[in-house]
């Protein structure tokens, strides 16, 4: 026993693990140790469990290991006394987990709220007792979900019986729970004003005094980190607000105090001393005053429909105070925990599920209660679990499966399981049959009735039992009894236990809190509902843990478990002592020693032939892929291919039993070598088919595409072979038509020739035949006969066609024969010319003389003078001075006597200046006068036979000159220059009368540049090309001497 005892001793202190089997055992260092770093999480990643040093991380890994990749599901149990590190363990564990499993935003979150619940939980439920400083003071079993990839998803937190009357009372060197210190310590002046609390923690009577402050423990700090940790969990402002007022609440109710009162009738009435902490309370929990003052000095008890009140005397008053604080504080705690969960509850369907159990060690104290008893009843349970699995059900199983074995005893503490928990006479039963008892009861009854149920069973003692072997033991006070625990013997005070187990709470204090105007408080009492009234009793604290046990267990039994064992080097929570003894002590009664043995003696590691077939058969070739016979001989057949030592192993009747865990790492690693042997053909196959069909495909849209293009090309060649054939076809054929129509049309030729040969020879015949019967010229008159036949009809046609009689008309009808026609063209000018005549006979002698003097104009200047195309349609006046009219000319006209051939207005070129000056020009048929305008006295007379010449320029003016004959008088002067609008008619006039008096031609010249006599000079008339801008009217300019420039527009 020694040398096991060495296999724990002997690693310290430099290692404060170790391993029995795949059970951890863990010693409490009691200080921070450098084995939990990021770095230590990776090297115990995906690591054999015996590769390194031992490890709770070893044992995390493997449980994560098998639940992600078997599909197990795990618990990990963490036992062992107050103190031994368990909730240190738990949190590894779950920091480990955290630390290997999936990564992402949402899992970090998931994670998180996890871990952060660890914080939250701790300081509601965790106090310092003398055993230890964060000690756990409820049961708590965590499941932690995952999904298939093995990420966590959530988590469901159960919780077991808070220790309650922590609330009201502790025991000497122990505190409250941590969140009365870490609010009073902790929260601002303005959260404590609004909760109407005082940081002194002197003033609350539930806190302790003598072990307020805990050494290293900063409870402030803590108080943040809760607030912290609650928010991350999920907790709205309004809800922490609400669990502090909860709190402020509890630990106000401590400071309400009673005095007595008698009463008339005589019976005691207890009162509240200062109402003033009753006023803050129901401030704070808006209840109404009176209501709850009530319900602290009455109780009502409802039996048969009837209701009676009795008064509350002073010892009941604190009892109703109390347990309304305990009940205020236990609910509420239920209710963290049910809002933990809700925020923590996973969103997906969950696949596998990893348990953690971290629940309260086994105690004992000076003073034992019912806690106590609950406690210590849970740590026997988990020790007969252990022993189940470890102990018993292995050693059973090597006879069951026929394995040579020789048997090792240990203690099974099933006997004091029995001791409380049997439902006939266990302790617990008992209990419970107590409180149920009408009649008196008292803790002392409950007592005696153990003692005469329990008194014989050997893990019972008590004073009063009839047994008398323990009437002498005064180490036993009377109100005890003793229960020898698995891990020692407990002294339980057996005051309470009636109470506690009844865990009773007066109807008025629920229903007063039930009116509550706090959301939270109202809800935490559901009963105090008037319209929900239970008469039946609520079942008892005692029973109610004893099922929620039972039901743990029956879940931890469905998992695969996983042991750390948890052991408390000293009792002083001191670094670097080892109490020996105390080791001793906890190895003996946690039956490690037992369990090294059977480990030692017992194989590793089992498994029944299918699976364990079905796990390794890809490492031998018989039994890959798959083995046709029974899984045991495949077995044998695969263990004697690899060679395993035959003492490494044995066969049971359904099992293989692997004596070392080397042994399975070493099949382990085998068939991950071989995995990824597998895999990498799986992927060559996989790759190469991939390719083939990638080929095949290819191939067959090959084949398709070249068909398609074959067939292409043979209708594209064949195409063009038609069309070429076609093309040749229509050229032969086009080239035997015109054969063809050659040889035709010379056939037909030759048929021509031939008929007009043959006609003519015919011809020939005949004539040469009727010759003598034809005169001679009958050709001839034939001949002359159709032409006179086709001129006679060619008249009639004429006759009927002919045009108007207008000498304009320019219509004439179309020539029928091509002989005809210059006769047409000559008929055409008859016609004209007779037409003409007929319309110039229509003329009188008047239009006559007009038309002749129009014809003599057109003759003399037709295309020489530009002026003359616009005096065409002028008529010739001649007199357009009416000077027989005038009376102004009468003198003028006395004067005259021939008749008047033109009197007309015109301008008088100066010689010497070339300005204007008018003058009547008038031409009678022997003279030529020129007049004053204004008074009509004749200025010159010239008689026509001295006009040699009249001159002018072929552009569209009205200037001439009149010369006269040299050495006539009236040449004295020299020549005339006029100008005249009507110059075109003066000349034509001027030109006929000369003819008519002197019979000679009037020489008329038209140039534009001529020679004037004035007297002596001769001066040059020069007609140039005016400018435009002087406008219309031609400008005579004097230049010089020798000539004068008429510039016209
Ligand atoms: N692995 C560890 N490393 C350092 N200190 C540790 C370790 N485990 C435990 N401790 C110390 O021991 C104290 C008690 O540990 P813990 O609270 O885990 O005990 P417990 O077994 O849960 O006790 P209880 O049953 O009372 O809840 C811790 O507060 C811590 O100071
Ligand atoms: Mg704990």
């Amino acid at each position: 026993m020694l040398l096991q005892l060495q296999l724990l001793v002997q690693p310290l202190p430099q290692a404060w693990m170790t391993y029995i089997g795949s059970v951890v055992i863990s010693v409490n260092p009691y200080r921070s140790l450098p084995i939990y770093s990021p770095e230590k999480v990776e090297d115990y990643r995906n690591r054999n469990f015996y590769e390194l040093s031992p490890h709770i991380f070893a044992l995390s890994d493997e449980a994560y290991r098998s639940l992600r990749d078997q599909d197990k599901d795990q618990c990990i149990l963490i036992t062992g006394e107050s103190g031994a590190g368990k909730t240190e363990a738990s949190k590894l564990v779950m920091s480990y987990v955290a630390a290997v499993c999936g990564k992402g935003a949402e899992v970090n979150q998931v994670k998180e709220q996890l871990l952060q619940s660890n914080p939250v939980l701790e300081a509601f439920g965790n106090a310092k007792t003398v055993r230890n400083d964060n000690s756990s003071r409820f049961g708590k079993y965590m499941d932690i979900e995952f999904d298939f990839k093995g990420d966590p998803l959530g988590g469901v937190i159960s919780n077991y019986l808070l220790e309650k009357s922590r609330v009201v009372k502790q025991p000497r060197g122990e505190r409250n729970f941590h969140v009365f210190y870490q609010l009073l310590s902790g929260a601002s002046e303005e959260l404590l004003n609004k909760l109407k609390l005082e940081r002194d923690f002197s003033r609350y009577n539930y806190l302790s005094l003598d072990s307020a402050k805990v050494n290293g423990v900063d409870d402030a700090a803590n108080f943040r980190t809760v607030r912290n940790a609650m928010q991350i969990v999920g907790f709205m402002d309004h809800e922490t607000e609400s669990v502090l007022e909860v709190v402020a609440a509890v630990l106000k109710l401590g400071n309400i105090e009673f005095k007595p009162e008698s009463r008339v009738n005589g019976l005691d009435e207890s009162k509240i001393k200062d109402k003033n902490e009753l006023k803050e309370i129901c401030e704070l929990t808006g209840i109404d005053q009176s209501v709850l003052e009530r319900a602290f000095s009455f109780r009502t008890v409802e039996a048969k429909q009837e209701k009676v009140s009795t008064t509350l005397n002073v010892a009941q008053a604190y009892y109703a105070r109390d347990a309304l604080a305990k009940n205020l504080y236990s609910r509420l705690f239920s209710w963290l925990v049910n809002r933990i969960n809700e925020s923590i509850k996973a969103q997906t369907k969950v696949r596998k599920v990893m348990g953690v159990l971290d629940i309260y060690g086994f105690e004992i104290f000076e003073d034992n209660s019912f806690e106590q008893f609950i406690i210590n009843y849970c740590n026997e349970k988990l020790q007969q679990i252990f022993i189940e699995l470890t102990l018993k059900e292995e050693q059973e199983e090597y006879i069951r499966e026929d394995i040579e074995w020789t048997h090792i005893d240990y203690f099974n503490n099933a006997i004091i399981c029995d001791l409380i928990e049997n439902n006939t006479n266990g302790i617990l039963a008992m209990l419970d049959e107590e409180c149920l008892r009408p009649g008196t009861v008292t803790d002392e009854t409950f007592l005696e009735k153990l003692n005469q149920v329990c008194a014989t069973h050997q893990h019972f003692e008590s004073r009063m039992s009839k047994c008398s072997r323990f009437l002498n033991d005064t180490s036993l006070p009377h109100s005890c009894f003793r229960i020898q625990h698995y891990a020692g013997k407990v002294l339980y005070q057996v005051e309470g236990f009636v109470d506690k187990n009844n865990d009773l709470l007066y109807r008025d204090l629920s229903q007063a809190m039930w009116k509550a105007g706090h959301s939270l408080i109202k809800s935490l009492f559901p009963e105090g509902n008037p319209a929900k009234i239970n008469l039946k009793r609520p079942p008892t604290a005692g029973s109610q843990f004893k099922a929620s046990v039972a039901t743990l267990m029956k879940n931890l039994q469905t998992k695969n478990p996983n042991y750390i064992r948890c052991i408390k080097p000293n009792d002083k929570k001191a670094a670097h002592i080892f109490n020996e003894a105390l080791v001793c002590h906890q190895v003996r009664y946690l039956g490690l020693l037992e369990n090294v043995r059977v480990r030692r003696a017992g194989y590793a590691f089992r498994q029944a032939y299918g699976p364990c077939l079905e796990r390794y058969k890809m490492l031998c070739k018989q039994t890959w892929p798959h083995w046709k016979g029974p899984a045991r001989s495949g077995v044998e057949v695969l263990f004697s291919e690899l060679e395993i030592p035959v003492e490494e192993y044995s066969f049971g009747r359904s099992k293989i039993f692997i004596r070392n865990p080397r042994t399975l790492f070493k099949l382990e690693d085998l068939r991950k070598q071989r995995l990824e042997d597998l895999a990498t053909l799986i992927q060559k196959i996989y790759r190469g088919w991939k390719c083939r069909t990638h080929f095949l495909l290819l191939k067959k849209s090959q084949i398709v595409i070249a068909a398609w293009y074959r067939r292409y090309a043979q209708q594209k060649r064949y195409q063009k072979i038609k069309s070429s054939a076609l093309v040749i076809q229509s050229y032969i054929r086009g080239w035997k038509a015109r054969k063809i129509l050659r040889e035709l049309k010379h056939q037909k030729r030759c048929r021509e020739a031939a008929t007009t040969i043959a006609a003519y020879w015919h011809g020939t015949q005949v004539r040469r035949e009727y010759r003598k019967f034809f005169r001679a010229n009958a050709g001839k008159k034939i001949y002359e006969f159709t032409l006179q036949r086709i001129v006679q009809k060619y008249f009639l046609e004429m006759k009927n066609k002919m045009p108007s009689l207008s000498p304009i008309d320019k219509n004439w009808p179309s020539r029928p024969y091509l002989f005809l026609d210059s006769t047409h063209k000559e008929l055409k000018r008859i016609f004209h010319l007779w037409r003409c005549k007929k319309y110039r006979d229509q003329f009188t002698d008047q239009q006559k003389l007009i038309y002749e003097e129009k014809l003599e104009a057109s003759e003399l200047f037709k295309d020489k003078k530009a002026l003359y195309p616009s005096s065409v349609g002028q008529p010739f006046q001649g007199a357009y001075l009416e000077i027989n009219k005038n009376p102004k000319y009468k003198k003028l006209k006395d004067a005259i006597e021939e008749k008047i051939i033109i009197a007309e207005v015109v301008n008088k070129i100066n010689r010497a200046n070339g300005k204007s000056t008018s003058r009547i020009f008038l031409l009678t048929n022997n003279n030529l006068l020129l007049a004053d305008q204004k008074s009509g006295q004749i200025k010159s007379e010239v008689p026509l036979v001295d006009v040699t010449k009249v001159s002018m320029s072929s552009q569209n003016d009205g200037f001439f000159a009149i010369h006269l004959k040299e050495g006539s008088e009236a040449a004295s002067k020299g020549d005339f220059l006029f100008s005249s609008d009507h110059l075109i008619e003066m000349a034509t006039k001027l030109y006929r009368t000369t003819l008519s008096q002197t019979k000679q031609k009037l020489n008329i010249e038209i140039s534009d540049e001529f020679l004037v006599q004035f007297r002596q000079d001769k001066v040059c008339v020069k007609f140039i090309q005016g400018n435009q801008k002087n406008g219309s009217v031609p400008m005579c300019k004097r230049k010089n001497n020798r000539l004068l420039e008429v510039a016209v527009p």
